[in-house]
């Protein structure tokens, strides 16, 4: 069969062009051009074609599926058992970048750090700083370690629960702590989109009220902080004020709240008094 064949037959059942393309290119190693110039060649792999169209129709992640996904340019391989990095992240690291400033070089930990977007971008962008990144699930640990090496970035990965590692930071303190830690109400978890629910259930169950990490992270690790330094979290639907209660209650100062671009109230900075 032909890419333009394949492209027919997978655009019915698929519907959205962009996930079709990336996973033509997945499959029969070709760009986006390719596709459009060499529509007649025929090509092999076809059955792999076939069993990832079926996959995605059925609600898994395309990203999942092709392995791979990308974070600010970023390459990260990702699977079943590790979150999948998304567009808002990018944005939270994008904002603390900026006010961290270019010279910035300092301790930084990425609290929950799943496939490690945040902390591999962080250490790209500054180089000699010292990076921690600390994740629970064994299955999402494999991938952290794994988008390090890959990327060739040398960050101190902690295999264990944020709140019970804390002993080992003993003689630690931060001038960063950054997290997009899991934010859905563990009762809203069962009504998310079928492709969500593909996604590890620890990654995204944030509690009652899903500000279980806010409340803990703020109560536990601020003291892990150095004066002045600054907090940054990603932000659920509608959690900004609830946050920055927690927040100012903690005696966090200039305290920012950032909008996505979909005018979500979705990132919050606060600096340590
Ligand atoms: C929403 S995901 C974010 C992952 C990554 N930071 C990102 O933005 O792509 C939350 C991550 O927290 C991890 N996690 C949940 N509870 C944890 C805990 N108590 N200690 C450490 N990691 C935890 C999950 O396994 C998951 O990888």
């Amino acid at each position: 069969m032909t890419l333009r064949e394949l492209y027919k037959i997978g655009i019915e059942s698929l519907k959205c062009k962009s996930d079709l393309i990336l996973l033509m290119e997945n499959v029969f190693g070709i760009d986006k051009l390719h596709l459009i110039t060499s529509g007649n060649e025929p090509v092999k792999n076809v059955d792999i074609f076939f069993e990832y169209l079926e996959r995605v129709k059925n609600g898994e992640p395309i990203q999942y599926v092709i392995g791979e996904t990308e974070f600010l340019g970023i390459k990260l391989k990702v699977g079943k058992g590790v979150f999948i990095p998304r567009q808002e992240t990018e944005l939270l690291v994008k904002i603390v970048s900026d006010i961290l400033g270019d010279d910035f070089s300092g301790n930084i930990v990425d609290l929950c750090s799943g496939s490690g977007a945040i902390s591999i971008y962080l250490k790209r962008r500054f180089e000699s700083s010292n990076v921690w990144a600390i994740e629970k699930s064994e299955k999402a640990f494999k991938f952290l370690v794994e988008n390090a090496e890959a990327n060739n970035v040398e960050l101190n990965c902690v295999l264990g629960d944020i709140f019970e590692e804390l002993q080992k930071f003993e003689n630690e303190t931060f001038d960063l702590i950054i997290s997009n830690p899991p934010y859905v109400k563990t009762k809203d978890i069962e009504f998310l989109d079928k492709n969500v629910k593909f996604e590890p259930k620890m990654a995204l169950d944030g509690g009652d009220d899903g500000l279980d990490f806010y409340r803990k992270i703020i109560k536990f690790w601020k003291e892990k902080l150095k004066p002045e330094a600054l907090i940054a979290f990603e932000l659920g639907i509608n959690q900004h004020s609830e946050v920055f209660d927690i927040m100012s209650e903690s005696e966090f100062e200039n305290i920012r709240i950032f909008d996505d671009f979909s005018g979500i109230r979705r990132i919050i900075i606060g600096s340590k008094s």
